[in-house]
């Protein structure tokens, strides 16, 4: 069955952003998180492996929920469904993306910052989206601000959450879920430590929504 994107947001507080270099890591760095319990990975569309990565760890790690980040137009929307992704995050968004996107089906996280950007996607029956780059965009005071006239949209911040701030975040009522990549940094996945990653992502499990 199709994940929603309520579920894509609801299933864990965190949701670990990955940048794979090396594509014999993907598998191994996708069961080193779910075996954490953060079982919605977004594997970012930033390096040349990525796609291929999706698409293996949709092979071989059967409990894991795959999406695609960094859909930034059309062409990488389209490669991300050809490779398999659940549901995509994107920074920013577009006309175009958004019009392929809704006519895709596919569950989307867009990237917002301002009450413009989150009011044109409300017109289109978005309410799920990426508040990104959280700190350097204002961070908590900023999405209370924007929830005050706008309470029906719920965020997953992005961008500067730490397990130091992601609880703060955590606690405000439009925040279902975080993003960041502290689970699985470039030199805990290069060296391979895998039970350093797994102790990261049960840590960042048991913080409370
Ligand atoms: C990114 O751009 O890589 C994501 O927003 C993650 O940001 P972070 O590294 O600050 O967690």
């Amino acid at each position: 069955m199709a994940i929603t994107i309520n579920e894509v947001m609801t299933t864990s507080p965190v949701m670990p952003v990955m940048v794979i270099n090396r594509l014999e890591l993907a598998v191994p760095l996708a069961h080193a998180l779910v075996a954490g319990g953060l079982k919605v990975l977004e594997i970012t569309l930033r390096t040349a492996v990525a796609l291929d990565a999706i698409r293996r760890i949709k092979a071989e790690v059967p409990d894991a929920i795959v999406g695609a980040g960094t859909i930034i137009n059309t062409r990488t929307l389209d490669q991300a469904l050809e490779a398999g992704a659940e549901f995509i995050v994107s920074p920013g968004i577009t006309d175009n993306l958004l019009t392929a996107a809704l006519r895709s089906n596919v569950p989307i996280l867009p990237g917002v910052v301002t009450p413009g950007e989150v009011m044109h996607l409300l017109d289109n029956g978005i309410t799920a989206m990426k508040f990104f780059p959280a700190e350097a965009a204002g961070g908590i005071p900023m999405l209370k601000a924007i929830g005050a006239p706008l309470p029906q949209v719920t965020f997953c911040p992005t961008g500067g959450v730490t397990p130091k701030n992601a609880p703060d975040y955590l606690a405000l009522s439009n925040v279902a879920c975080v993003g960041g990549s502290w689970m699985a940094p470039a030199e805990l996945v290069d060296a391979g430590d895998w039970a350093e990653i797994t102790r990261r992502a049960a840590e960042a499990c048991a913080l409370k929504k």
